[in-house]
């Protein structure tokens, strides 16, 4: 049974964060709420490791500076316990953070059970941690990399504003494949067909006629067969289009999010990155580029040969991605490897105007984008040709009918992204809940 402490049902009054409380002067007071990460005892004195979204920081109680129940209660309070803390900041060289709290009260706001999450039983699934993803996301590297997946985000939004750039909303309940049929979740919509949206591209390129430029920030869903250590079923993804851009202007859009991106996770989150023990070679503008050509050729002189034509080979993609250190681009992708509504080249027609933003170290693609087929009789027949059901394009054809100039945009995918700055295995790391081929809980 969880026993609660005294003063249940008046909450304690909070002065500072952690955060706060690190950078406080000495000698300053503060009562903070949080949650007790571990444990230790030196001599008399008990410490504990306070955790409270903002920063970790030690506390220490000397039986003589509290109150024999404060005291008691500092004892019985167990790993993952909600406290309340008053005391005096420190500075002491053997704290973590060269701060600690001399604590004069504590009491237990929402006593823990015993932790489950212990060594012996992540050892013994490799889906434990992923089972109890509730509880395993309080971890030091598990909320470290929540809180860089958050400014990358907020980086987004602040420079697509400063860009000039429109947030804009999309159904994600949709009946268009915008990339593929292969992976689409199929649902019953009041007994019609429908499925959940893999990206809101076509969505956008109406909203550009309207607004100009546009960004969005939304789940997509696809239904990934095979189990990858970068496919999630289920991920985020911000989307940009531009009216009268090409495709050298969506490149130029890309790198420099990708740089904001950066920079925002470099300023924020240093803390978070020594946590991951993750370092990264900062992504200056403009961003090196191959062309699939020469993606190709290096791929098959490192043995993984593949047709012109095919898409990267997910080993080709790695192995070409290792050699760099800074994301970079493969430009010039072969249609047949495209979705149909991408627009070619004039001098071939095999070859699109798009690019596959790759990061470095061997992550792989983070981004897609390219210029769109802007005309209405190519992009009927390219319908037309690719045998798609034209009934649910009639929409996204009619926008050609008025006034649609040459636009490009790209979706870079926010998981992905984490995943490369965090310098993660696996991309369910980079994920709150993740979903997977093999998981839809908790
Ligand atoms: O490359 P994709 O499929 O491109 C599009 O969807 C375009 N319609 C976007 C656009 O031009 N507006 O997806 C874009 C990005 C990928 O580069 C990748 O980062 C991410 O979305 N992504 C995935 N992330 C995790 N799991 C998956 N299964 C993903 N599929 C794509
Ligand atoms: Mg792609």
């Amino acid at each position: 049974m969880v026993v609660t402490g005294e003063n249940d049902t008046e909450m304690k009054k909070r002065t500072h964060s952690v955060k706060e409380a690190l950078s406080a002067d000495p000698e300053t007071r503060v009562a903070i709420l949080g949650w007790i990460v571990s444990k230790s005892s030196i001599g008399g004195i008990k410490f504990a490791t306070i955790r409270d979204g903002s920063g970790f920081i030690q506390v220490a109680c000397k039986k003589n500076n509290v109150s024999a129940v404060a005291f008691e209660s500092f004892e019985n309070a167990n790993r993952e316990a909600a406290v309340f803390i008053e005391g005096v900041v420190r500075e002491d060289k053997r704290a973590p953070e060269g701060r600690e709290i001399s604590v004069t009260d504590f009491s237990i706001i929402a006593q823990s059970e015993k932790w489950p999450i212990t060594k012996s039983a992540v050892k013994s699934s490799s889906s434990f941690l992923y089972d109890k993803r509730h509880l395993a996301i309080r971890g030091r590297k598990a909320s470290s990399i929540l809180k860089i997946r958050a400014e990358i985000i907020y980086a987004t939004f602040e420079h697509f504003v400063k860009k000039g750039l429109t947030l804009i909303s999309a159904p994600t309940i949709v009946q268009n494949a915008v990339e593929g049929g292969s992976t689409l979740f199929e649902l019953n919509y009041f007994n019609k067909k429908a499925y959940l949206s893999q990206s809101a591209q076509l969505y956008e390129e109406a909203a550009i006629s309207a607004l100009g430029k546009v960004f969005i920030f939304q789940p997509a869903f696809r239904a990934e067969k095979s189990k990858t250590s970068k496919h999630l079923t289920e991920f985020w993804m911000i989307e940009a289009e531009q009216a009268f851009a090409t495709q050298e202007d969506n490149i130029r859009l890309q790198e420099e999010l990708v740089k904001a991106m950066a920079e925002r996770v470099l300023s924020n989150c240093s803390s978070e990155l020594r946590i991951l023990g993750r370092k990264f070679r900062f992504p200056e503008v403009p961003f090196p580029r191959i062309t699939y050509d020469e993606a190709r050729e290096i791929s098959t002189k490192n043995g993984i040969p593949f047709s012109w034509g095919d898409d990267l080979p997910t080993e080709g993609e790695k192995l070409i991605s290792k050699q760099f250190d800074v994301p970079f681009f493969i430009t010039g992708y072969p249609l047949s490897a495209r979705s149909f509504y991408h627009m070619t080249e004039e001098v071939n027609d095999k070859v699109t105007r798009s690019a596959d933003l790759i990061a470095p170290e061997g992550y792989g693609e983070i981004a897609t984008g390219g210029q769109r087929i802007h005309d209405y009789d190519t992009l009927m027949k390219r319908i037309a040709k690719q045998e798609l059901p034209s009934e649910s394009f009639t929409w996204y054809l009619e926008l050609r009918k008025y006034g649609m100039p040459e636009h490009s945009g790209f979706g870079i995918g926010v998981e992905r992204t984490t995943r490369w700055l965090c310098g993660l295995k696996h991309i369910r790391s980079a994920s709150l809940f993740p979903r997977t081929i093999s998981r839809v809980q908790p």
